[in-house]
């Protein structure tokens, strides 16, 4: 693809106001020589007044979500996209988050503009395991376990039971569960369908990609061995 073009993509800017960066000299090759709008050149050889480019077409990061920042783009607030570079609201193809997260709730959330391994991730039928570590306002009463990995559980108002679910009870009010699909609210549900309340929710893996020291609010890149991490487990 031609050097404006992939540019303009990446989101610095409209056709225009990067023809208006080249007219300026300002994107050269890593040694510092001038780069035209109708040259084709590798992502990694290219500088724009001196920094490498954004990440390019295809990639998958994480972002460790705090409590209070809302997976929207409309609602009043603040906004996870408010913890994401602007250019990346502006890039083609559109930068989506992997599932979401309730505002209370914080940890791992993926971000990609590869849609069809975005749809590999989410599809129920890949089964990507995610793990949740629970708070809970009252006592476990000792049965959540069979119950959530019985595969009979059906939440309030949906028509299908959940599919079976690994709870490890780590103190009388706190658990970790993991689940292999993505029901609104599931979590919060499956801890509201035996009398508790979940007053504390975090993400903490999906599959075995964990958030590691990334502190809340940063985001980073994923390499290969990090993506693949994601379908093990
Ligand atoms: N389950 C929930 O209830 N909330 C989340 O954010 C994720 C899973």
């Amino acid at each position: 693809m031609k050097l404006a073009r992939h540019i303009a993509n990446l989101g610095y800017g409209t056709r225009r106001e990067v023809l208006a960066m080249f007219a300026d000299a300002r994107i050269t090759d890593v040694a510092g020589a001038r780069l035209y709008a109708d040259d084709v050149a590798p992502h990694a050889s290219i500088r724009i007044d001196g920094e490498a480019l954004d990440a390019p077409p295809g990639f998958v990061a994480m972002l460790h979500k705090p409590v209070g920042h809302t997976c929207s783009l409309r609602d009043a607030g603040r906004l996870v996209h408010d913890l994401l570079p602007p250019r990346w609201r502006r890039r083609k193809p559109l930068v989506s988050m992997v599932g979401r997260l309730d505002r209370d709730t914080s940890g791992l959330l993926l971000l990609t503009d590869d849609g069809q391994l975005l749809h590999r991730i989410i599809s129920p039928r890949a089964g990507v395991a995610k793990t949740y570590q629970v708070q809970l306002a009252r006592d476990l009463r000792g049965d959540e376990a069979p119950l959530f990995a019985s595969g009979r559980l059906m939440l309030e108002s949906e028509t299908t039971p959940l599919a079976p679910a690994d709870l490890e009870v780590l103190a009388p009010r706190e658990a970790r569960l993991t689940i292999r699909e993505g029901r609104y609210h599931q979590v919060r549900r499956m801890f509201a369908a035996t009398g508790n309340h979940v007053e504390a929710l975090h993400r903490s893996a999906v599959g075995r990609l964990t958030l590691g020291e990334l502190a809340p609010g940063a985001w980073r890149l994923l390499d290969a061995d990090e993506i693949a991490r994601i379908f093990d487990g």
